[in-house]
């Protein structure tokens, strides 16, 4: 006789004799898609030890956005998924972004379905900050920004993911303006033109944000202007002297602030945001204006000129390219000349940070502190905190 018990499975095997085995299946475990309704489970006033509904993967979190993005949520009682790739060590000092037990970290490879579906499976936001600046031996540029972008939010489509955040770039468009000094304009704002074009064709509800130039703690801006190795001992070089080229970077606090504001407002779904500062500089009276901050002006030598009738440098970036191909010195390559002498264009018609409610910070508020590092002469006696009149704003570009 076989005793039989059965709730919606199957039998192993087919059973004879006196004792049949079946297998019993009584709750949903981790194998399943969707287990809770997340905002059942909310708790608390809305602090870091709160639970706000919100369990959040971030991919690209080990890079320089991906800290102040991960800091706000977890502020607000956030759970978050952080995949990673190589070194353990390296996301671990994001533990601290959350509460404890409101952060985790899961291995995943960007070609790796199984181990993305992994990541994703229990979130209902997911946000891509997943990027790079230039090409590697591994990943070319549409490996990550078209293919690595439509994976995952193909695959959080498929998991049932209500909120899909993708990172673009200003001036991303499939044929690129063209700065005059690579010829075809840049790959990296091409393929994230094309990026964003498969990312809607896979989760429609998504927002893309496009970021200017991102500036903060550990950013590729204010290091990258200086950096001893992106100028001629004192002399400054730039395409045209920079005079050519209208910037408009913004503060990487006001960046996280709108994705923040975005996760939270179910009406940003589907819609793109230019991540702009709040007003727009030469580019050339930017780069006088860290040097005065740095107190590196007429008087150290700083002298601004054409970087088009400078070979030598010019050598200098293709050797920093082919010789330091994972990680240029400096941050110095063509992608990134070409990138930065290209006019940041805002589309009046495309809704930027202030309609997310984000406060912005201004340059002249913010650069002073972010230089500071840099002052001449700090390691040698001077005092930075030294009172000293502040360096003279930049003029605004009308
Ligand atoms: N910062 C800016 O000024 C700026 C401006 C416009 C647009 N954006 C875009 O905004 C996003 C975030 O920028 P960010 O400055 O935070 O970038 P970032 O510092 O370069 O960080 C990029 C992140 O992407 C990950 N990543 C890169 N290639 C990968 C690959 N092949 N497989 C898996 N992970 C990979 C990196 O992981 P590892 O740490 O493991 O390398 C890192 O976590 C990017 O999409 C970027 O293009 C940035």
């Amino acid at each position: 006789m076989a005793a039989v018990v059965n709730t919606g499975s199957k039998f192993l095997k087919p059973q004879s004799g006196v004792i049949g085995i079946a297998y019993v299946r009584t709750n949903n475990y981790s194998t399943d898609d969707r287990v809770y309704n997340l905002a059942s489970l909310k708790r608390g006033t809305g602090g870091r030890s709160s639970f706000n509904g919100i369990v959040a993967t971030v991919f690209g979190a080990t890079g320089f956005m991906g800290r102040y993005v991960c800091n706000r949520l977890g502020k607000i009682g956030s759970q978050l998924i952080l995949p990673y790739r190589g070194d353990n060590y390296e996301p671990f000092r994001l533990k601290l972004v959350g509460d404890l037990g409101q952060v985790y970290f899961h291995p995943y490879h960007l070609r790796d379905e199984e181990s993305i579906m992994k990541c994703i499976k229990y979130s209902n936001v997911v946000v891509n900050l997943v990027g790079r600046d230039w090409e590697t031996k591994n990943f070319k540029f549409d490996d990550v920004h078209v293919e690595g972008a439509r994976r995952l939010a193909r695959l959080a489509k498929k998991a049932g993911v209500e909120r899909f955040i993708h990172l673009s770039a200003l001036n991303a468009s499939e044929a690129p303006e063209e700065a005059g000094i690579l010829k075809g304009g840049s790959k990296y704002l091409a393929s994230k033109a094309r990026g964003e074009l498969a990312v809607l064709e896979e989760f429609p509800e998504a927002t893309i944000f496009r970021p200017s130039d991102v500036y903060g703690q550990e950013d590729r801006f204010v290091r990258y202007y200086a950096h001893a190795w992106r100028r001629q001992g004192q002399y400054f070089p730039l395409w045209h002297k920079g005079e050519r080229t209208v910037k408009q970077p913004v503060a990487v606090s006001d960046v996280a602030t709108g994705i923040i504001n975005a996760i939270k407002d179910p009406d940003t779904a589907g819609q793109i945001y230019q991540a702009v500062g709040p007003k727009r500089y030469l580019l050339s009276e930017l780069v006088d204006y860290f040097y005065r901050i740095m107190r590196k002006d007429d008087e150290w030598g700083y002298t601004r000129y054409d970087m088009r009738w400078d070979p030598l440098f010019q050598l200098r970036v293709t050797l920093t390219e082919k010789l330091s191909v994972n990680w240029p010195i400096g941050n110095l390559h063509w992608e990134k000349i070409e990138r930065e002498h290209l006019t940041d264009d805002v589309k009046p018609d495309i809704p930027t940070l202030e309609d997310l409610g984000v406060n912005l910070t201004t340059v002249e508020q913010q650069m002073p502190w972010e230089f500071k590092p840099w002052t001449f002469g700090i390691y040698r006696g001077q005092d930075p905190d030294e009172p000293q009149a502040p360096a003279s704003h930049p003029k605004v570009f009308a």
